[in-house]
């Protein structure tokens, strides 16, 4: 087989920080190749080179055999080279067909665009690739993971030769991660090339001809997918064994509930009810769009609840805004870390110590060794890689603001920290870490809702875990390690919850 790209010694520095060193790696035509390594060890930047999106300081880009100049993400198009992006540039306001094609040359013709010839082929694309989405419906109107979906149709739309997946997968729920994989085996019998990024090795697993392991910015090896052990693969891309990925579930609970929903409706979810007890690290799980995320709403105030109530301490409450609900001793880390959780230019510094100034400072006054000791020690515990606590946020890799929100979260010190999806896009170094510290939190009384599409994770975490089905609690189950087919069997029971609905 001959390479279609070989990467020859690619350096790159930002600043102080060596994201790249000498980097090589030759990818064969029509193969599948895994690019693992822990956050921040240069995946994402690797690739932004290759498509041009990041100029190299040194090194080079054959492509069939031939240098290739990228100073623009346009010349690497040319050569069809192709990335799904970790988060998706979408137009809100316009339909998927409209946001498939922009950008696109053949959108127009004469200088006028063709809409017919737009949608027509919009709608055969998404039907060729089994893509369950309307042409005509408008991007606003989709969920995430949907977005997401749109976003590699924008990529298949240039039948491109090689395609770049940097962590497809972190908003998708299972669903929709088996049509991606659908069409990843359809893109493999193409002949495609695909470079795939992922932290979840199951996946790694599944898909990849080869694995090319990256540490702290260096190609450490690259193995072939047969007869490797996971912990191995672990190993080379820590350096290092970990511990159990999930720690001792704490066993003593205190009886004392904390928080308790009794019959609660908004106009996304209803009839929700359970409780949370002091201490508690309470799993919530569930299908993309089958209500979390809008529970965490409700509880947080961001959605209003019309009907049923919601009791703190045993207190009738009814939060009018977030900053009502911190009031409160309440704490959300969100889903969407991108736009609702970071100020992007902003310091790492003060995007933790922003959600608990008083814990930093005296009589108004801020108290600058405090507040760098805190953080210092936070991005100790979580390891997070950064130049230092001074650098903006936007400049660290996917995996290192996902751990600065929830540095932020546990900075603020809540009595009742609700945490949707917190450990996407960590790599399992990080994760077995950052699990350690949710049950510490949790021996030391803080009591946490954990929102999850992983059945393993809350699993792993939780001893009550609440199985969310269409908008409502479908039931609630005691978790141990056999019951995952119970659970699954809740998440999923919808398509025959529809047929009854229709019979009545
Ligand atoms: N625009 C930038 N400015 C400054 N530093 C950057 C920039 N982009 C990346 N870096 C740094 O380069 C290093 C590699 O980051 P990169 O995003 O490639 O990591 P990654 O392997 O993709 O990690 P993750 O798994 O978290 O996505 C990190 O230390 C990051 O902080
Ligand atoms: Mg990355």
């Amino acid at each position: 087989m001959s390479p279609i790209i070989e990467l020859r010694d690619i350096d790159k520095k930002f600043g102080a920080v060596h994201a790249l060193k000498k980097v090589s790696l030759s990818i064969n035509k029509g193969e599948t190749i895994a690019l693992v390594g822990e956050n921040g060890a240069g995946k994402s930047t690797l690739m932004k080179i290759l498509t041009g999106a990041y100029t190299k300081d040194s090194g080079t880009i054959l492509i069939d055999g031939k240098e290739a100049f990228f100073n623009d993400t346009i010349s690497a198009k040319k050569f069809g080279i192709a990335q799904v992006y970790q988060q998706a540039e979408l137009w809100p306001e316009l339909s998927v067909a409209e946001n498939i094609f922009l950008g696109e040359q053949d959108m127009s013709r004469h200088g006028l665009v063709n809409w017919k010839y737009i949608f027509q082929k919009a709608a055969k694309l998404l039907e060729k690739y089994n893509i369950p989405i309307k042409e005509t419906a408008k991007v606003k109107d989709l969920s995430v993971a949907s977005q997401q979906l749109v976003a590699i149709a924008k990529v298949l739309i240039r039948n491109p030769k090689v395609v770049i997946f940097d962590e497809p997968t972190a908003v998708l729920s299972d669903k929709e991660v088996n049509i991606l994989f659908n069409i990843i085996r359809m893109l493999k019998k193409e002949k495609t090339t695909i470079i795939y990024i992922s932290h979840r090795l199951e996946e790694v697993f599944e898909l990849s001809d080869r694995i090319a392991v990256m540490r702290d910015g260096a190609m450490v090896t690259v193995l072939e997918n047969q007869n490797l052990a996971k912990s191995d693969l672990i190993a080379h891309m820590l350096g290092r064994h970990i511990n159990a990925l999930y720690p001792e579930k704490n066993t003593v609970e205190s009886d004392e509930v904390v928080l308790e929903l009794r019959n609660v409706s908004t106009d996304k979810v209803k009839d929700i009810s359970f409780t949370v007890k002091k201490g508690e690290i309470l799993g919530i799980v569930g299908l993309v769009n089958s209500g979390r995320t809008e529970t965490a709403r409700a509880i947080y105030g961001i959605d209003r609840i019309k009907q049923g109530e919601m009791l703190l301490f045993g207190k009738p409450v009814n939060f009018k805004s977030p900053t009502d609900a911190v009031k409160h001793g309440l704490f959300l880390a969100p889903e969407d870390r991108k736009k609702e959780a970071l100020v992007q230019i902003r310091p790492i510094r003060e995007n933790i110590t922003l959600s608990n100034l008083k814990l930093i400072s005296r009589f108004g006054l801020c108290n600058m060794q405090k507040e760098k000791a805190l953080v210092g020690k936070m991005m100790q515990d979580l390891r997070i890689k950064a130049d230092s606590m001074e650098s903006n946020v936007n400049t660290l890799s996917g995996g290192n603001q996902q751990k600065v929100v929830i540095a932020k979260a546990i900075t603020a010190q809540p009595k009742i920290l609700i945490f949707d999806e917190p450990t996407q896009g960590i790599d399992v170094g990080a994760k077995s870490e950052i699990n350690s510290l949710v049950q510490r939190l949790g021996r030391e009384g803080m009591s946490i809702i954990l929102i999850s599409s992983e059945i393993e994770e809350v699993q792993g975490m939780c001893n009550r875990i609440v199985v969310m089905r269409n908008g409502t609690v479908a039931g609630i189950v005691e978790s141990n390690i056999d019951d995952s087919k119970h659970i699954l069997d809740l998440m999923y029971r919808s398509a025959n919850d529809a047929k009854l609905q229709q019979a009545n």
